[in-house]
């Protein structure tokens, strides 16, 4: 049972994410569209989530609207426990930078910036404590691609510009990673070199992921599966890798 004020569960851990009765409706016209329905759930530390549904189900909407892309119309987003859905930009910004990163099936890099630049960005944004640079090049490091630091995107194969992309959705250590079909664009073995990263990030970082995805290699990589339709959340499942620790 979720408490009022989002704080720690029955087992004494806040849920990294909570979705609590989300709606999102949408006017067109006359027609008012429900893109997502009354949709609650949980995420505690160190799962690794695939959202999966047909196209048009509404997972990209949800992803959304937990990172703040999107507004839901009703019902609550809870980030460790805080409340960011009705807040004020201003407040949101430094919040959302510390809590979330987000990775993109078309990877969204600045095309003028090199790796480590890219990666610096919302390190500048959430003014961190440490060096950029020297951030960055960790980061980079771990990714490995600390051979590419001065590349520019059009200078990486897909599953590089992919990498960079995770690098700086964790530059500010938050401990939520949130994926869009992060492997959409890329060829099956640079999908897979994603996906091991990712799942390595977890074990190393202790990053939680929640990941939408068509793909059924990703999907094995699930320590649980949520299974949207028509707006719904119609499926929450243990995944493949449910036993992991
Ligand atoms: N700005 C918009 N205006 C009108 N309809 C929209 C808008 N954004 C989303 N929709 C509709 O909302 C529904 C959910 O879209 P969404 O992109 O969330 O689905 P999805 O599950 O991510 O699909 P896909 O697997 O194709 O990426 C779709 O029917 C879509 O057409
Ligand atoms: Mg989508």
């Amino acid at each position: 049972m979720p408490t009022d004020g989002g704080g720690p569960s029955a087992d004494g851990q806040t849920p990294v994410l909570e979705a609590r009765h989300l709606g999102r409706t949408l006017r067109l016209g006359a027609t008012e569209l429900e893109i997502l329905r009354d949709i609650s759930f949980g995420v505690q530390r160190g799962e690794f989530v695939t959202l999966m549904g047909p196209s048009g189900s509404g997972k990209s909407t949800l992803l959304g609207c937990i990172t703040g892309l999107d507004t839901p119309t009703s019902g609550q987003v809870l980030l460790n426990g805080v409340d960011v859905s009705r807040m004020h930009e201003s407040q949101l910004a430094g919040i959302r930078n510390r809590s979330v990163g987000m990775v993109f099936q078309a990877f969204n890099l600045i095309p003028t910036l090199t790796a480590r630049e890219n990666v610096e960005v919302p390190l500048y944004a959430g003014s961190w404590r440490g060096s950029p640079s020297r951030r960055a090049e960790d980061l980079l490091g771990l990714v490995g691609l600390a051979s590419r630091l001065e590349h520019r995107p059009n200078q990486l194969s897909g599953g590089e510009q992919q990498r960079v992309a995770i690098a700086r959705a964790l530059a500010t250590e938050p401990p939520l990673l949130v994926a869009d079909e992060p492997t959409g664009n890329l060829a099956a073995t640079q999908g897979k070199e994603v996906m091991d990263l990712l799942w390595s990030l977890r074990e190393h970082l202790g990053t939680t992921f929640v990941i939408a995805t068509h793909d059924a290699a990703v999907s094995r990589y699930a320590t649980r599966t949520l299974q949207l339709a028509d707006g719904m959340l119609v499926g929450d499942a243990p995944g493949p890798r449910a036993g992991a620790r």
